[in-house]
């Protein structure tokens, strides 16, 4: 059940100073620079695409001011959160902001980001940048893909399809929450054949429900299971405590469980029937401590895509995840969701690539806001971010339009910040281009 007001007003503060002449303009900008592969085309080999060029959103900007059209949402991410709570109910905006505890760890992992510094290198030639990355098989156009999050119809009513078709629409990977607001199979048809999709699993207690999640996720396209570890309870979370908030109990953010056959097969009645009892079976099994990494074998047998474990912060459990037969680990702490006065997700990174990062991809989450967050994990080793709160608040405040703002805003930042700081993609990143600050 949407809370938010539904059309959020443009963003009111447009920048004071005017906008310099662009020397470029996107339309006459050499958008699709070839990269070195493309100038001899293997016959056997598909043509590599040309590289995106982000940066030129900030002339589009730009030449929209001439003509008096300003963002509707601001370009900064970091102030997407004040914005959301100034617009949106404050049941969906505590839910999306709020952390465990008193916040330690959400602060620890902007904290962690920023006590890194960019050391920018000159008289490089950047002229042709390509932000494209190779994971899985696939190449990305940047190190980007869209974390799971869950409930995404409490921020708005365009939820999953909507965030996954702005993702799609921009080649980035979304990865779907298993406690999404809408099921998987109308996700990736919304997605369309083709577009890159992970299923985030929540493994729970019943095994034929998971059984049946790989199942339908395999059939629907999903390419890469992403396993997070770090929810098998729910934190004590103040904010959503204080307003007694949590949309499951309500039956939102369970749409892949109360479609799926496995699931029913455990209720007395259909779920329209009696929602109660079906809410109550979706939360006894939802609570699962006892997993161990034995466990996992379970999930190896039954997916023959890439596994990625979410969650990893210790680098012995990434070299478990390793001798697992796991394909990736997700740096993350879940943006401080979980546990209170955990050590920011970007202090766990380098030891974690250090441990694993020859034998399996290394991803990062929780706390990336800005193009230097990106440009700082791609140095310390990881492949790719997923970016979480921001997209959630785009979403909320402007649908399926707030999301691919977002995308945009965080990929230009980037490419500007390699750029500038003597770089022509992630590719060329490394430790030396950062100072501990
Ligand atoms: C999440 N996250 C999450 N992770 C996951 O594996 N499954 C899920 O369903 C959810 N749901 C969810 C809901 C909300 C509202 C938030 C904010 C986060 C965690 C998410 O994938 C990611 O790890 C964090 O969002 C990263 O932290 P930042 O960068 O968003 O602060």
């Amino acid at each position: 059940m949407p809370e938010n007001e539904p059309a959020p007003e443009p963003h009111p503060e447009p920048d004071a100073a005017p906008a310099s002449v662009p020397e470029r303009a996107p339309a006459a900008a050499p958008a699709a620079q070839p990269p070195a592969q493309a100038s001899a085309p293997s016959p056997a080999q598909p043509p590599v695409p040309a590289p995106t060029d982000w940066s030129a959103f900030q002339y589009e900007i730009y030449l929209n001011g001439m003509t008096g059209t300003v963002p509707r949402l601001p370009t900064d991410l970091t102030r997407l959160e004040e914005v959301a709570a100034a617009r949106l109910g404050p049941g969906p905006v505590g839910y999306v902001a709020g952390s465990a505890g008193d916040g330690k760890t959400a602060r620890a992992n902007r904290e962690a980001l920023d006590r890194w510094r960019i050391v920018p290198r000159m008289l490089r030639d950047v002229a042709r940048r390509d932000l494209s990355v190779e994971l899985f098989g696939s190449r990305l156009p940047a190190p980007l893909a869209l974390a799971p999050v869950g409930v995404l119809s409490i921020m708005h009513p365009d939820a999953e399809p909507g965030a996954a078709q702005a993702a799609a629409a921009r080649g980035v990977p979304f990865i779907l929450s298993s406690a999404s607001s809408t099921p998987m199979e109308q996700v990736a048809e919304a997605m369309g054949e083709g577009a890159e999709r992970w299923f985030q699993l929540y493994w729970g207690r019943d095994r034929d429900v998971t059984e049946s999640f790989l199942d339908r996720a395999a059939k629907s396209g999903y390419s890469a299971l992403v396993v997070t570890l770090d929810t098998r309870l729910l934190a004590w979370r103040p904010r959503d405590l204080d307003q007694a908030y949590l949309p499951f109990l309500r039956g939102v953010g369970t749409a892949n469980y109360f479609t799926d056959p496995a699931f029913r097969a455990g209720l007395a009645k259909p779920v329209h029937e009696d929602l109660n009892a079906a809410v109550l079976h979706f939360v006894s099994l939802f609570n699962h401590p006892g997993t161990t990494w034995e466990d996992l074998a379970f999930l190896r047998e039954r997916w023959r895509g890439p596994i990625l474990l979410k969650g990893i912060q210790h680098p012995d459990d990434a070299r478990r995840a390793a001798d697992a037969g796991m394909d990736g680990v997700v740096v993350s702490n879940h943006g401080g969701r979980q546990v209170n006065g955990a050590i920011g997700a970007a202090d766990a990174l380098e030891p974690v690539v250090d441990a694993v990062g020859g034998r399996l991809e290394v991803l990062f989450d929780s706390g990336v806001r800005t193009g230097d967050n990106v440009f700082k994990a791609i140095a310390l080793g990881a492949r790719a971010v997923l970016l979480g709160r921001p997209y959630a608040y785009g979403l909320g405040l402007d649908g399926q339009a707030g999301v691919d703002h977002v995308i945009r805003c965080l990929l230009a930042e980037f490419d500007l910040t390699l750029a500038l700081a003597g770089y022509k993609g992630p590719g060329e990143l490394g430790r030396e281009a950062l100072s501990r600050g």
